[in-house]
């Protein structure tokens, strides 16, 4: 997972400016390469990770293992359903090929806002949605019928996002490869 989402996490996170003092969430951290991307830049900041594979969380820790014993990094197994944290926790929580096996998606979207902070900000970065190139979306709806999970149009993503409660939404496509970055705030 982590080498093969790398080019796409990288395009989704150059649609954001990070800090070096983030306090941050990674949503459905799989193997932990997001979170080893925004540790290296952390000065004063922290990585969160939450993961609900045991497998996963065992892995992100392991890549991450100098961060976490530098303090930087923490690795938890959860869902983002019941995220164990205060509200207005975080600056940021990213979300790289996640929401499509979240139980509720707008429930959910609104358990990550309530640990957002005022003005912190949500990523969602996805390498399918409902795009139109047709080519592309018969590869893509394949797969999405396999893993039993649903496309979106960039539409879509606004009228979700507005329900669960962001605003300022700004979308992002890769039309040639078909990939979306979302990001949206808590006001
Ligand atoms: C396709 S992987 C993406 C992993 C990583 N974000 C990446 O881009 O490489 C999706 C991850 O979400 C996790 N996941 C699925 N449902 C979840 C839930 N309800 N709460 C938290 N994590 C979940 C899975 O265990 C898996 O590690």
């Amino acid at each position: 997972m982590n080498v093969l989402h790398a080019s796409l996490a990288e395009w989704g996170l150059s649609h954001i400016r990070l800090r070096k003092d983030m306090r941050i969430l990674d949503v459905g951290c799989g193997g932990g390469a997001n979170v080893n991307h925004f540790a290296q830049i952390m000065r004063g900041g922290r990585v969160f990770g939450i993961d609900y594979s045991p497998t996963s969380v065992k892995v992100s820790k392991k890549v991450n293992s100098s961060y976490i014993n530098e303090g930087i990094v923490e690795i938890s197994e959860g869902s983002v359903s019941n995220l164990p944290f205060e509200d207005n926790t975080f600056d940021l929580v990213s979300g790289f090929e996640a929401y499509y096996f979240w139980p509720d998606l707008i429930n959910d979207l609104k358990e990550i806002r309530r640990v957002l902070k005022t003005n912190g900000e949500l990523l969602l970065v996805n390498e399918g949605y409902k795009c139109e190139n047709k080519e592309l979306m018969k590869v893509t709806e394949k797969w999405a019928k396999l893993g039993n999970f649903k496309l979106y149009s960039p539409e879509e993503y606004r009228v979700f996002l507005s329900k669960a409660g962001f605003s300022d939404i700004r979308l992002f496509e890769q039309k040639e490869k078909g990939w979306i970055t979302a990001i949206a705030s808590k006001k």
